[in-house]
C-alpha cells in the first residue's frame, strides 16, 4: 500500500469554551472509568482490539500515533510497555504499509503468547535499567530516525528515568510520546500522585531540544494530554 498525500496535518485543537472544555474532561472521565483497568504501575489506560489483540490505548491516540509515523518515518520506534504487545503490533503493521520501520519493545515482564511479527523484537526487563537501555541502544542502526513513545510504569519518578535514558534518542523531526498524562487528576485518578504530565512538564522546562505539539490533540479525546513531543533541535 503506497501512503497518499491527499491530507495535510494542520489541525490545532480548536479554542473551546469554557463550557466545552469541561464537556471534554467529563467525557474523558467517563471514558477511562468503563474501559479503565489497572491503575498504578503499569497498565492504567483503555482497552481496543487491533486486529484481535489487545492493546491498551485510545483509538483517537492510536490515530495520532499513524499519523506520526506517516508524517515522520520513522526506522526505529521504540516502546516501553509492551504488555500484550497489541501497540506494538499495531506499528509494526503500520511499518509494513509504509515500508520501512522496526519496533523495539520493552516490558519488565514477558507475557506468553505475544504477537509475532517480523518487525517487532521484544526486550525484557525494567526500562529504566541501564542494560536494558544499552540493549535497545545497540539495536538502533548508526543514522536510523528514531521516534520513542513511553508507556510503561506510569509514575513520575520512571517516566523521569525513562525521559533521561530515552529523549535522547529521538532524532530531530521525530517524537517523543509520553503516555497517560491523564492521571493524577488531569482529568482522571486524582488520587494516583505524580505521573507522566509531571515529568514531561518538568522535562519540557528543561529541554528546549523538545516542544509539546499541541495539534496533535486535536481529537480533543486523548489519553496523553500535552505528551506528544516533537523534537525541534
Ligand atoms: C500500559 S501497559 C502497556 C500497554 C501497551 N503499550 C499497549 O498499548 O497495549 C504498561 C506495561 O508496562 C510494564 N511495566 C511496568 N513497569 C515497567 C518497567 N519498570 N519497565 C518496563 N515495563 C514496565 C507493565 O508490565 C505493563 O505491561
Amino acid at each position: 500500500m503506497i501512503p497518499g498525500d491527499s491530507f495535510r496535518h494542520d489541525g490545532q485543537p480548536p479554542a473551546l469554551t469554557e463550557d466545552e472544555r469541561r464537556l471534554v474532561a467529563d467525557f474523558t472521565r467517563l471514558y477511562y472509568r468503563h474501559w479503565h483497568h489497572d491503575s498504578r504501575g503499569g497498565s492504567g489506560s483503555v482497552s481496543i482490539g487491533w486486529l484481535g489483540w489487545l492493546a491498551q490505548k485510545c483509538p483517537t491516540d492510536l490515530w495520532t500515533c499513524q499519523e506520526i509515523m506517516v508524517e515522520t518515518r520513522p526506522d526505529i520506534i521504540i516502546e516501553t510497555g509492551t504488555c500484550l504487545g497489541g501497540s506494538g503490533l499495531f506499528m509494526a503493521h503500520l511499518c509494513d504499509m509504509l515500508g520501512q520501520g522496526q519496533v523495539i519493545s520493552v516490558d519488565i515482564t514477558r507475557n506468553e503468547g505475544l504477537p509475532e511479527h517480523p518487525r517487532l523484537t521484544y526486550i525484557t526487563g525494567d526500562s529504566a535499567a541501564p542494560g536494558v537501555v544499552a540493549e535497545v541502544k545497540a539495536r538502533i542502526p548508526a543514522g536510523a530516525r528514531v521516534m520513542v513513545i513511553l508507556d510503561s510504569d506510569h509514575r513520575a519518578p520512571h517516566v523521569t528515568a525513562e525521559l533521561a535514558a530515552y529523549a535522547e534518542l529521538v532524532t530531530q523531526g521525530c517524537y517523543l510520546i509520553v503516555e497517560d498524562g491523564v492521571v493524577n487528576g488531569n482529568p482522571v485518578l486524582p488520587e494516583y500522585g505524580p505521573g507522566p504530565l509531571e515529568a514531561l512538564h518538568e522535562f519540557v522546562a528543561a529541554n528546549p531540544h523538545f516542544v509539546i505539539d499541541r495539534s496533535r490533540q486535536r481529537f480533543l479525546l486523548t489519553m496523553s494530554p500535552d505528551g506528544f513531543l516533537r523534537r525541534v533541535a
